[in-house]
């Protein structure tokens, strides 16, 4: 009789064991069983507003572009340019701040998750479509076009090119509205306006896409003049394959104003293999865009571009307040005052690096908002300083 009893309460302990231990795990494992959480292999957590996805490689979103049905994705560039500066990347020693709260495993790419939800091409050509250009006074464009005003200070280069790279100094410039933006970066580009193909680098303060006011790396891309095309993984496209480098993380450290100076090297290289366009932030490869999303860019770019750019919404009907790189011109002072881009580089059809860029024409829309002066000493390879207020007595409008 006893031994029935204990046999009997021994099952029942049992049974409650099985309920308690097992049953969460059942439904986790329901859970993450379907849709996309079966692609998610680990989940970081660095504050409530940045998490982190390690997605596996192979079921990652961007496959589901139509053109990359049957993609074999290339795991690692075939060749790098020769000459090249990679050996020599910015001052930066922890990249992005996330990686203080964990790794994605070898296999896995890091996704941040997205704070807008609701991402679609109307938003994109409202804040990424500079409007078109029929005089050379970009503030007296035509507005026909239900997009903001685009303001530039930059560097452009015509000719046919395969790759760009450059240090760009780091900062956290003040942006006036939610609906603006700052940006550093290097565009690789081909194709007249309403085709224009480009593929997008740097540092951005985007309080439209983060919801936020930190310095963030992204990348950018449009096959059709800005119609259509996305930042960072917000739609199909790019193929990632680094496991470090989190397309719209911050960085871990800022320039500060007359001190420490923090600067990272970015890279946009077609490998001719394969015809992929790798994008390299400190000399590791992230990971690629395709030739097959692109008609211009599926052969060499016809100019490369490096410098600020801004949009100034007017809320106040004035000239926005939004800065440009430190926040500071060229003429207030150079290192440690106004931004950098220094060893700036194009790499050549022939995969050659070109150090000292000719033809270089400065592209500034009104440098009293917004100014460029190239230094020309060249301590660091081609360098400028950019950058300014917004603004001012002379920067009203
Ligand atoms: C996927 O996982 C996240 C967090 O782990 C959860 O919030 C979300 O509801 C899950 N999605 C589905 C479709 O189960
Ligand atoms: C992918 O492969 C299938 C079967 O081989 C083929 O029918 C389809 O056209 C391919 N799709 C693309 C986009 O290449
Ligand atoms: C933006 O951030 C604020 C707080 O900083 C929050 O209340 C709001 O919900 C966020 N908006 C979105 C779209 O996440
Ligand atoms: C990066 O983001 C984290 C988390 O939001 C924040 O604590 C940190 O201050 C940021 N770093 C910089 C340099 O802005």
């Amino acid at each position: 009789m006893s031994k029935f009893i204990n046999s009997a309460s021994r099952q029942f302990i049992l049974a409650i064991f099985v309920y308690i231990v097992l049953t969460p795990a059942l439904v986790d494992g329901r859970r993450i069983s379907n849709g996309v959480n079966k692609s998610i292999i680990k989940t970081i957590k660095v504050d409530n507003d940045e998490i982190i996805d390690c997605y596996d490689i192979f079921k990652q979103p961007s496959l589901d572009h139509p053109s990359l049905r049957n993609h074999t994705i290339q795991l690692r560039p075939s060749v790098y340019p020769k000459n090249t500066k990679l050996d020599n990347p910015g001052t930066l020693q922890l990249t992005q701040t996330w990686h203080k709260y964990g790794t994605c495993p070898h296999g896995t790419i890091p996704i941040r998750r997205n704070v807008r939800k609701h991402y679609d091409s109307t938003l994109f050509r409202k804040q990424r479509r500079p409007k078109p250009f029929h005089n050379k006074k970009p503030n007296t464009l035509q507005s026909n076009e239900d997009s903001e005003i685009h303001e530039w200070a930059t560097i452009k280069m015509h000719g046919s090119f395969i790759g760009a790279q450059a240090k760009i100094n780091l900062w956290n410039p003040m942006v006036e509205s939610s609906s603006e933006m700052s940006v550093s970066q290097i565009w690789v580009r081909a194709g007249p306006y309403n085709e224009l193909n480009t593929i997008e680098a740097g540092w951005t303060v985007d309080p439209f896409y983060f919801n936020d006011s930190q310095t963030r790396f992204f990348i950018m891309w449009t096959g059709d003049g800005y119609k259509h095309g996305c930042v960072n993984l917000l739609c199909p496209g790019f193929v990632q394959t680094s496991s470090d480098i989190g397309l719209g993380c911050n960085f871990t450290e800022m320039s500060t104003f007359n001190g420490d100076q923090k600067d990272a090297t970015f890279s946009i290289h077609k490998d001719q293999n394969s015809g992929n366009w790798w994008v390299q932030l400190q000399g590791i490869s992230l990971g690629y865009y395709p030739s097959s999303i692109f008609n211009r860019l599926s052969k060499t770019a016809d100019g490369v571009d490096f410098g600020g750019e801004i949009t100034n919404a007017r809320s106040n009907g004035i000239h926005t307040t939004t800065q440009m790189g430190s926040g500071h011109y060229p003429s207030e002072g150079g290192l440690g005052i106004s931004s950098y881009f220094s060893h700036v580089q194009v790499i050549t059809e022939n995969n050659e690096v070109i150090d000292n860029p000719e033809n270089v024409q400065l592209y500034i829309s009104n440098p009293y908002c917004y100014d460029l002066k190239v230094d020309e000493k060249r301590t660091n390879g081609y360098s400028f300083y950019y950058g300014g207020s917004g603004y001012n007595d002379k920067c009203q409008q």
